[in-house]
């Protein structure tokens, strides 16, 4: 039963949570959390607190607070993604994280060339994966597995279509072939829950500006299951991810935690923005936060069942994210964005729609259902150039 938008918005248990980020424009419906999260009105405060920090105290914060935020980020991340902390840390990009990782399994599982990954994965994954192994990338991964394959390598949550794989089905599966997997989880974690310790799941990544709200550009985090730590080494063997960082010894020698992954400084104004997101999923509760996702993104399919032209993507399993496929895409998301939705486009023919617990309403997606339906009856998406342009 669907009821009216005011009576899921009044039943809903994290109505309140909307009011903890820096307010947006009045009538401006943001559905791109799942490529830039919203901003966290403590990151505002975070930030400001620098002036002191860093503008007044100088290099002495780096004892006083700085050094051990990666780790107290880890902390905060672990349970939302259902992992020890002593197998978690903050650095790098995704990308850069996923090197490292794919890289340090690749040479623990010498013997075997071929990386095993999914055609619709994130391009810069692949682009990464291809320079370490003989890459095989299938429609279906999971049949790929072999004896042959060193290290599976796939996104849980596709940026594309939204589908999501089989987490336990998948690395039990790639095990039984003594194969390593490795989870890109940058459009899952903190919002749908996973529990990578009990998966047995080797290695992950993902990144911290979509569902944790961390900030544009906001370091990434990378997880290895905690009895892998010791036998993997990273590829960059920079001075932060040595034992003795600090006396400057002339072998390195890789630290004896996850700090092991650490390659250079840690950029400290971009971890610390990360912080009030995590906190505020934690408090929230990643289960909670799921149950929400679903039902606006039931409530968003249901909505558009009546719109003719467009056709969205619905996997069997997914995540917050629903593609919508039009002919004129791009002509269509642009004509949302200069009607006051915002999505994002992504090639060549969807137009993707996020859903972000914390700060979408029922009324949000009523809302642009209601503007996008009008795009489309009235064919105003016709007003707008077919060439592409800028950030996507
Ligand atoms: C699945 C996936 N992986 C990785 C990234 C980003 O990687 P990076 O932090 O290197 O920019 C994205 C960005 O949208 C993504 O969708």
């Amino acid at each position: 039963v669907i009821l009216d938008t005011s009576t899921l918005d009044r039943h809903d248990p994290l109505r309140s949570f909307a009011d903890q980020f820096v307010p947006i424009e009045p009538g401006l419906i943001y559905l791109d959390g799942n490529s830039l999260g919203r901003m966290p009105l403590d990151a505002v405060e975070v930030l400001r607190r620098f002036e002191t920090s860093w503008g007044s105290n100088l290099i002495r914060s780096w004892n006083d607070e700085w050094i051990g935020l990666p780790t107290r980020l880890a902390a905060l991340l672990a349970p939302i993604i259902g992992a020890d902390p002593a197998g978690v840390t903050f650095c790098d990009s995704t990308s850069v994280n996923l090197f490292k990782l794919a890289s340090a399994a690749m040479e623990v599982q010498a013997g075997r060339l071929e990386i095993v990954s999914e055609s619709s994965n994130f391009r810069s994954n692949l682009y990464v994966l291809s320079r370490l192994g003989e890459l095989k990338v299938s429609d279906d991964p999971v049949a790929a597995i072999s004896e042959k394959t060193a290290l599976v390598s796939l996104s849980l949550v596709s940026f594309q279509s939204g589908e999501r794989f089989d987490l336990d089905e998948v690395t039990r599966i790639a095990h039984q072939h003594d194969a390593m997997v490795l989870w890109d989880l940058s459009h899952a974690a903190g919002v749908v829950p996973v529990n990578l310790a009990s998966s047995n799941a080797d290695l992950a990544v993902g990144c911290s500006y979509k569902y944790l709200n961390g900030g544009p550009g906001a370091p990434a985090w990378l997880y290895v299951r905690p009895e892998l730590i010791e036998r993997l080494r990273s590829p960059i063997q920079g001075w932060f991810g040595d034992r003795r960082s600090f006396e400057f010894l002339s072998e390195y020698e890789p630290a004896t935690g996850i700090d092991r992954f650490q390659a250079g400084t840690p950029p400290i104004l971009s971890l610390a923005a990360i912080e009030p997101g995590l906190k505020m999923i934690a408090e929230a509760g990643i289960e909670q936060i799921w149950e929400k996702a679903q039902k606006l993104r039931a409530y968003f399919l249901w909505r558009i069942g009546k719109l003719a032209e467009i056709e969205p993507l619905k996997p069997a399993a997914f995540g917050s994210h629903v593609s919508v496929r039009h002919p004129a895409a791009w002509q269509v998301c642009q004509a949302l964005i200069a009607a006051n939705v915002v999505p994002d486009f992504r090639t060549p023919d969807l137009i993707r729609f996020g859903f972000s617990p914390l700060t979408t309403s029922f009324a949000d997606v009523d809302e642009a259902v209601y503007r996008l339906e009008y795009i489309l009856n009235e064919r105003i998406w016709e007003q707008f150039p077919a060439a592409k342009s800028g950030v996507t």
